[in-house]
């Protein structure tokens, strides 16, 4: 078995990852190597936070690694909130906070549009590597369902009448800007 860690302690990706992965892989996550520290993301682009993240590992703990960092990047916007999707009302990471103010901002702004993008970064032997994965959509102008997590009530998928919110975790996994990248990563981690 071929070890990789996974730089995050989020149980969902973690799952998530192993679920697609094979067996081919041991997947650890940050806690798993007795790593408990908070590793800051001071990029100003998510590659950069991918990069930091994996690189932390790869140079501390000698293992190889990959890590993934996503943004909302609304076009009206400018690309906004993009890399401060988590902190984009504040510090406290309070998602309500955070697309209400996205709400308030587009309110009376005709174009809609925007995408989710997952950058991750592969670290093997010291060699990095980027898999992407977008997903395009519009956001509504109220929130829509509770499943999922962060933007997801605000944010339609292309092609879709419905909030990604509203959608079964299996099927926004399809889809979605982290399914897409996962799968990139998988099909080249097939190749080793
Ligand atoms: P992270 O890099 O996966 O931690 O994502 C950063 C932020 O982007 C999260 O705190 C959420 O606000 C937002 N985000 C990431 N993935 C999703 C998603 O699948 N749906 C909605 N929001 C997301």
């Amino acid at each position: 078995m071929i070890e990789l860690v996974f730089a995050t302690n989020n149980k969902h990706k973690l799952q998530e990852i192993k679920a697609v992965v094979g067996d081919k892989f041991n997947i650890l996550s940050l806690a798993e190597i007795g790593c408990t520290k908070d590793i800051p993301e001071t990029a100003d682009a998510l590659e950069g936070n991918a990069s930091i993240k994996s690189r932390y590992v790869f140079d501390n703990y000698g293992k190889n690694c990959f890590a993934d960092d996503t943004g909302l990047e609304i076009e009206a916007l400018d690309g906004k909130p993009g890399v401060y999707s988590a902190r984009y009302a504040g510090p406290g990471h309070d998602h309500q906070k955070n697309m209400d103010k996205v709400l308030n901002e587009l309110r009376n702004q005709n174009n809609r549009a925007a995408q989710f993008r997952t950058v991750i970064c592969l670290i093997i032997d010291g060699k990095e590597m980027f898999f992407d994965g977008i997903v395009k959509g519009t956001i509504l102008t109220e929130k829509h369902g509770d499943k999922g997590f962060g933007y997801d009530p605000i944010f339609q998928p292309e092609g879709y009448d419905v909030s990604f919110a509203e959608m079964d975790l299996e099927a926004k996994n399809k889809i979605s800007h982290r399914g897409r990248a996962v799968q990139k990563l998988i099909e080249y981690l097939k190749l080793l």
